[in-house]
């Protein structure tokens, strides 16, 4: 077994502070996301660079409808404009835009968007970029052994094998993450990933995401470098 960490393939990150970050400059909390949201474009660059072949962002979970009406309005205004304004660098960059997540209670423009973003960037292979939106790790592992009995409707639960349920996730043929980065202080998950961060590295910065700059992603990936995986096996 391989348990030497070099670089990650796929990283995945909880975006966290937005808020935190506008607040403590009097500044409404939609201005922290719209910060926040600026560094995207940036971040996939440098993953390209550094050969990072998947990145999966935290964008809006299944809990966060209960947020205000209009910070919510202002997170699905500024995905539309991600999606209208990157299109064209994630064609000439060799990425692949893939939306994991409930979409079905977006408003219709953004579902257009989104699906067309996805179709006409599926046949990129530099970088898979996961964007999870309305997205829930229990929601993840429901539907996806939901999909598994519509595909094996003869089956019955108990044949049922993990590495079966894998192929339904909304990552199915992508490798797990092998790095998790939560900015922003809190050492939780809130509900991202639960299925395919078992095996993760947790990364935790009270960096609040808008400051979470190329310096900063460095510091996780050095930090990541050092880690020593053991997969439930033991080094010799
Ligand atoms: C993360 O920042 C962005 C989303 C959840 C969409 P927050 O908006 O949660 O910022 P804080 O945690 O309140 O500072
Ligand atoms: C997690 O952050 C969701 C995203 C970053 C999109 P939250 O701010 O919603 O998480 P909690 O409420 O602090 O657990
Ligand atoms: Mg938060």
């Amino acid at each position: 077994m391989n348990t030497s960490t070099t670089s990650p393939a796929h990283i995945a990150i909880i975006m966290d502070g937005n808020g935190r970050w506008a607040k403590k400059r009097f500044m409404p909390r939609t201005v922290g996301h719209v910060k926040g949201a600026s560094l995207v474009p940036d971040l996939v660059k440098n993953c390209l660079k550094k050969g990072i072949r998947h990145l999966t962002l935290f964008a809006f979970s299944t809990e966060n409808w209960s947020r205000p009406d209009d910070e919510v309005s202002t997170l699905m205004g500024l995905f539309i404009q991600y999606l209208e304004k990157e299109i064209k660098n994630m064609q000439a960059e060799g990425v692949r835009l893939n939306v994991i997540g409930d979409i079905s209670r977006f408003p219709q423009a953004l579902q257009d968007s989104i699906r067309q973003a996805m179709a006409n960037t599926a046949g990129n292979t530099s970088l898979t970029l996961n964007v999870a939106a309305n997205y829930g790790g229990r929601w993840d592992i429901l539907q996806a052994v939901q999909a598994w009995q519509v595909a094996n409707p003869n089956a019955s639960v108990a044949d049922l094998a993990p590495e079966q349920l894998g192929h339904y996730l909304s990552t199915a043929g992508q490798p797990e993450p092998d790095l998790l980065i939560r900015t922003g202080g809190e050492s939780r998950i809130s509900n991202f990933m639960l299925w395919q961060l078992a095996y993760a590295e947790f990364y935790f910065t009270d960096t609040l995401w808008p400051d979470f700059d190329a310096a900063e992603f460095d510091k996780a990936l050095t930090w990541f470098a050092g880690r020593e995986r053991r997969f439930g096996s033991v080094v010799a």
